[in-house]
């Protein structure tokens, strides 16, 4: 990290957060930065919270009971608390948008899938909707693939390709930050290229986190990795110092595969 680096301030920060599932508590004093228009990756072993960090961002965990966050995680410019109460998740995860492990696409056309938030935003123009359809599905490289079939149902696309329309629907609202939640474990290699060099594309425009098994991924795609074990924040760090140089030992031994 250079020094001009290090002062630029972070689109967000994760502020001494803890999160509980009921009593469970999953995630303990996490605090790290989020850099503006870098990819950040989350690893670590199964069941280490990488998912649960990655759904605080977007108020995920708050569409069900029990669930409680302590902390903060504060977005900038704008300097909000998005675990504030008085802050609508709605309109948090317009602005913070999620790709899943698996494609899920709604049971609508190619379309109606790109066009979802900005109909939940309450966009009646539909020169505008047009417009923004095709400039998410472009920004998620399937256009050239779906220009012709818009109105075809989602589920006819391919995996891969229905990933990227995942992703294309995720871009449609202008989201700040993109979070992705292992988004290439159930694609083949090639999709995995694609949705890979896609992401590279991305963050130029877009502030990034995924969470990654593969540690050829984290290293290939992310800027900063932070490495997680038991619902804590082990090391943080530029990407090539975490890969090539840990501090700590146990950041070692989990990305050489000698970990458990
Ligand atoms: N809905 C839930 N209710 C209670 N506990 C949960 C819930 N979801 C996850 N947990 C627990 O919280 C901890 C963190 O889970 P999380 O899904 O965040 O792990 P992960 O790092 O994403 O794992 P994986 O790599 O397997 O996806 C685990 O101990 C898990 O059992
Ligand atoms: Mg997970």
């Amino acid at each position: 990290m250079t020094a001009t680096e290090t002062a630029v301030r972070p689109k967000a920060e994760v502020q001494d957060l803890n999160f509980y599932y009921g009593d469970f508590k999953a995630l303990k004093g996490i605090s790290m930065p989020v850099h503006e228009r870098k990819v950040t990756a989350l690893i670590g072993p199964s069941g280490c919270g990488k998912s649960t960090l990655l759904r605080c961002f977007n108020r995920m965990h708050d569409l069900y009971p029990g669930n409680r966050y302590e902390g903060g995680i504060r977005l900038h410019p704008d300097d909000m608390n998005l675990l504030g109460k008085d802050v609508d998740p709605i309109e948090v995860r317009m602005r913070i948008s999620m790709v899943f492990q698996k494609p899920n696409p709604f049971p609508k056309s190619i379309y109606e899938n790109v066009a979802y938030g900005l109909r939940v935003r309450g966009e009646r123009s539909k020169r505008l909707v047009d417009e923004k359809v095709e400039q998410a599905l472009r920004g998620a490289a399937i256009w050239d693939e779906v220009k012709d079939r818009l109105d075809d149902l989602a589920f006819n696309l391919s995996g891969g390709q229905q990933q990227r329309l995942c992703i294309a629907r995720a871009l449609a609202t202008d989201p700040e930050i993109l979070l992705f939640d292992e988004p290439t474990s159930a694609l083949d290699p090639i999709a995995t290229a694609n949705i890979e060099e896609l992401i590279a594309d991305l963050k130029h425009k877009v502030t990034i986190l995924i969470v990654t098994h593969n540690m050829q991924q984290a290293a290939r795609v992310s800027d900063y990795t932070a490495y997680m074990y038991l619902g804590e924040l082990v090391e943080y760090g530029v990407t090539d110092e975490i890969f090539i140089k840990p501090k700590k030992k146990e950041t070692e031994d989990y990305i050489t595969g000698r970990f458990g």
